[in-house]
């Protein structure tokens, strides 16, 4: 096994382990003197996304992925050709089952281990990333029960390691430029915030033979939110969540599962197992989210029925409204007409969020959304070689994975209230909101 980065590696970590673990994001990671040549890689997991997100990494060269685990052989090597086409090497792969991840990050070679399993397997394969001394990066939900939310903090302290999570959607152009927006005061003070993973997705639920597959169990059985970090994650960081602010109560309700029987009978026919099966999850789920400012959420899940794709974003404040399913905004004293909407286009430009302007003037991938992935990857990469990122940090993954469990909890209760746990300790009170980064030309030049 090659041990070319055992120096700088030691160097990082040294580095790292000075910061108190409390810090947030930009802040649990310190600028490091010794910028890092290469970002070495293990990845977890080379189905769909995992693949997808080595093709985006390895599109630079700054990026060395050295080593693929994946329980599917087929698609650990297919990730393997990949990397040997862009790379000058061949990764090692490791294939011996569902633990054999763990012979993975035990490796001396890598700084990070990126997770794109099931989601049974984001918080394991974090767990023991971290505690072999690597950062651990983790694709979106990083856990899906409270305890494991507590877990990786416990651990990311404990151990010093950075844990990441990749909610790519916080690098959507609209979400950015909202961000932005909501800095320079253009919708005053922020009272509210809407948005929801809201996309048909009955057909990643089963085989065509129907067969549940992980996804399929990792839902039907749930009732509540099972996947809101999507639209949490760029409403938290509007809100400034655990920066000045705090979620403190949740309410949650979903509708009976009409949508999701309807179809299994009309796909795989009245008889079969699954049109006969109890199913937990409703079709719509919709939480009420109550911050200590006094600040509310609504968030929507609703992938269970026929729709087009909305993320549904809405931001409104003293000054003014955003709405994303029309694309619209009006803002008091500046839109052209009193009460009435007008394009979000021309927002996009002014208030274009430097990081987004930077990736597109550099010709980033936009393969998947946009420049979203992209910039999500080389904010990873950014993290592993220079020690600074704006990726969500333990505390932010914790608080916007918890949404599953204290959802299923209120949901199944009928919507009573239940208080939103304080994954900061205290320190949403002192933390500083995400600035909006600019990155260095040196920075952007290196891919
Ligand atoms: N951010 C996004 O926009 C986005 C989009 C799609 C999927 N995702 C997330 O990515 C993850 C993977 O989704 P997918 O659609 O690629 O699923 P997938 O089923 O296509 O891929 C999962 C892969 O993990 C492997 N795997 C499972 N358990 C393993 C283990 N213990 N060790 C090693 N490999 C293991 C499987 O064999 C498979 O190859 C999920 O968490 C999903 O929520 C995120």
């Amino acid at each position: 096994m090659k041990n070319h980065n055992k120096l700088s590696r030691r160097d990082f970590i040294k580095t790292v382990s000075i910061i108190p673990p409390s810090l947030s994001i930009g802040m649990i990671m310190k600028q490091t003197q010794n910028i890092k040549e290469k970002a070495r890689i293990g990845v977890v997991g080379v189905g769909n996304r995992g693949h997808f997100l080595v093709d985006l990494l390895t599109q630079c060269s700054d990026v060395e992925v050295l080593a693929i685990a994946d329980i599917k052989k087929e698609h650990a090597e297919r990730t393997k050709l990949l990397c040997e086409q862009r790379q000058k090497f061949s990764p090692e792969i490791y294939t011996n089952g569902e633990t054999d991840f763990e012979n993975l990050v035990k490796r001396d070679d890598i700084d990070c281990v990126l997770c794109a399993t099931s989601w049974e397997w984001h918080t394991p394969v974090a767990i023991s990333s971290m505690k072999a001394g690597k950062i651990a990066a983790l694709e979106v939900p990083a856990a899906i029960t409270l305890k494991e939310c507590w877990k990786l903090i416990e651990t990311s302290e404990k151990q010093k390691q950075p844990c990441f999570m990749l909610e790519n959607v916080c690098y959507f152009k609209e979400p950015l430029t909202i961000l932005r927006m909501i800095r320079e005061g253009c919708f005053g003070e922020v009272v509210h915030a809407e948005g929801g993973y809201q996309h048909d997705c009955r057909f990643l639920l089963a085989d065509e033979k129907g067969q549940l597959n992980w996804r399929g169990k990792g839902i039907i059985d749930r009732i509540g939110n099972t996947y809101p970090t999507h639209p949490i994650g760029p409403i938290s960081q509007w809100l400034n969540i655990n920066r000045g602010d705090r979620f403190t109560s949740l309410y949650s309700v979903s509708t009976p599962p009409f949508g999701i029987h309807e179809y299994f009978v009309k796909k795989y026919g009245p008889e079969h197992e699954l049109s006969r099966m109890k199913v937990k999850h409703g079709d719509i789920n919709t939480t009420l989210l109550q911050t200590f400012l006094g600040k509310t959420v609504t968030l929507y899940h609703d992938t269970s029925l026929p729709r087009p794709y909305d993320s549904i974003f809405r931001v409104q404040g003293t000054k003014g409204i955003y709405f994303g399913s029309l694309q619209k905004i009006y803002l008091e004293d500046v839109s052209p007409q009193k009460d009435a909407w007008e394009d979000f286009e021309p927002y996009t430009k002014k208030y274009a969020h430097p990081i987004w302007s930077a990736y597109e003037s550099a010709g980033g991938s936009t393969a998947g959304h946009g420049l979203g992935d992209f910039i999500t990857v080389r904010e990873l990469v950014r993290a592993i070689r220079t020690g600074q990122t704006s990726l969500p940090d333990v505390y932010d993954s914790a608080t916007w994975s918890a949404i599953i469990e204290l959802s299923e909890q209120s949901a199944s209760a009928g919507g009573k209230k239940v208080d939103f746990p304080d994954f900061t300790n205290g320190r949403w009170k002192t933390n500083q909101p995400i600035p909006i980064i600019q990155l260095p030309q040196q920075w952007l030049s290196s891919c």
